[in-house]
């Protein structure tokens, strides 16, 4: 099935091959639609005022928190916050729990291969609260390297990715939520790149707290999503101040408003959120089971056709278990920003750099990698393009 068509882009862009899809997905003609019928038909603003056109717009929003609530397997839709991205939610947590409930000498456990978004703010939280942050290392096919020892009396909060944004491994998170919980540490997942491909559920997972970015779902940018625990969301402070967050202000105080608005200051991306339904519903209509399927074929086939070339390093798993479309590799004696720059000029993006994942590189050695990211709307062909790009990058330079 030739879902490109389905995508205004590629049919802008006839020669786009678009293997960047980890960094920011195209949108789908039904995510464009719902964007332009919101201003079209609905624009307002939200939650304060009485007229009819601030109430649908208020319910149109109130909608995709119940579609994101249903998405992730959570009966309460309060327990769902709107932020700009996946990296503020993590900086939500990091600010309004960290500073709340994590003291001096506390113990925050990230892994050598999360994205900066789930390392630098609570590398601030310890600048201001003294906690101590600890990695797990990470084995070569992008696994956790983890024992529940790794877990102590002192690990207070542990976050973790559900998927690598560089390996494209899907690590094993279960044993390590339980045995934070077993030690009463709280959990936060990002599933930035996990949501993409897999479907997931808060309730079987029992996470504390899990986020991700609707731009990387073929929704629109500037919409995150925070899901958090309802007794944790209650007894947080809220992270911004401002209109919508507050029940009553008064000269010295304020009182501030129930979960979700409490983390909902200000106005907030109204035609993000309400066109984010669309990619959700999109996302529904071809089911994870199709997306996996077709991204299953497309990445063996590509690590196969990788494989191929003698003078092409992998990097991560090299088989398609444990993992999804997401396929860092080196190049002998070619900066991958030199190989980015060659498949760019044949129409072909792809990512060159540290994928906001210094940590991971420097432990491994690696100035940089390149990265292929695969969608369900990619083909065959496009690998192949792809493909004999590289070949002709390496002749170029040797
Ligand atoms: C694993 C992971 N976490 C967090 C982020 C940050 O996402 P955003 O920039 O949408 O906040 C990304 C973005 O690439 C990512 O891949």
């Amino acid at each position: 099935m030739d879902f490109k068509k389905d995508f205004p882009i590629f049919q802008h862009r006839p020669q786009l091959i678009y293997l960047d899809n980890a960094a920011t997905s195209q949108k789908p003609l039904v995510v464009l639609d719902a964007e332009k019928d919101y201003y079209e038909r609905l624009n307002s603003n939200i939650h304060r005022s009485a007229h009819f056109l601030a109430e649908e717009a208020t319910i149109a929003y109130e909608e995709t928190r119940q579609t994101v609530a249903d998405f992730i397997g959570t009966e309460k839709k309060h327990e769902i916050v709107f932020t700009r991205n996946a990296t503020e939610g993590i900086n939500l947590v990091a600010r309004s729990y960290g500073d709340a409930c994590l003291q001096e000498s506390d113990e925050v456990l990230l892994s050598k291969m999360e994205h900066h978004s789930n390392i630098v703010p609570w590398l601030q939280l310890k600048e201001r609260k003294g906690v101590n942050v600890r990695y797990l290392d990470i084995d070569e096919n992008g696994q956790f390297v983890f024992d529940s020892s790794q877990i102590t009396s002192k690990t207070k909060f542990v976050s973790l990715t559900g998927m690598s944004n560089i390996l494209g491994s899907i690590p094993d998170l279960k044993p390590i939520i339980a045995a934070a919980h077993a030690k009463g540490a709280k959990i936060l997942i990002d599933a930035c790149q996990l949501a993409v491909h897999s479907p997931i559920n808060v309730q079987e997972l029992d996470a504390d707290f899990l986020v991700f970015s609707a731009h990387k779902m073929y929704g629109p940018t500037g919409v995150g999503v925070l899901y958090g625990k309802e007794e944790l969301l209650k007894k947080m402070p809220p992270f911004l101040g401002g209109g919508e967050m507050i029940q009553e202000v008064f000269e010295d105080r304020f009182t501030p408003n129930d979960i979700p608005q409490k983390f909902e200051a200000g106005t907030p991306n109204i035609s993000g959120v309400v066109t984010f339904k669309a990619a959700i519903d999109y996302i529904g209509k071809i089911g994870f089971d199709k997306i996996r399927s077709i991204e299953q074929e497309l990445t063996e086939y590509t690590l196969n056709k990788l494989s191929a070339l003698p003078y092409l390093k992998l990097i991560g798993p090299k088989t398609t278990d444990n993992r999804s479309s997401v396929i860092s590799f080196a190049m002998e004696g070619i900066h991958p920003h030199d190989i980015a720059e060659g498949l760019s000029q044949k129409n072909i993006c792809i990512r060159a750099g540290h994928h906001c994942g210094q940590i991971l590189m420097d432990t491994w050695g690696l100035p940089a990698t390149a990265r292929i990211s695969l969608a369900f709307y990619n083909t065959k062909d496009d690998i192949e393009q792809a493909v004999h790009a590289l070949e002709e990058v390496y002749k170029y330079f040797h």
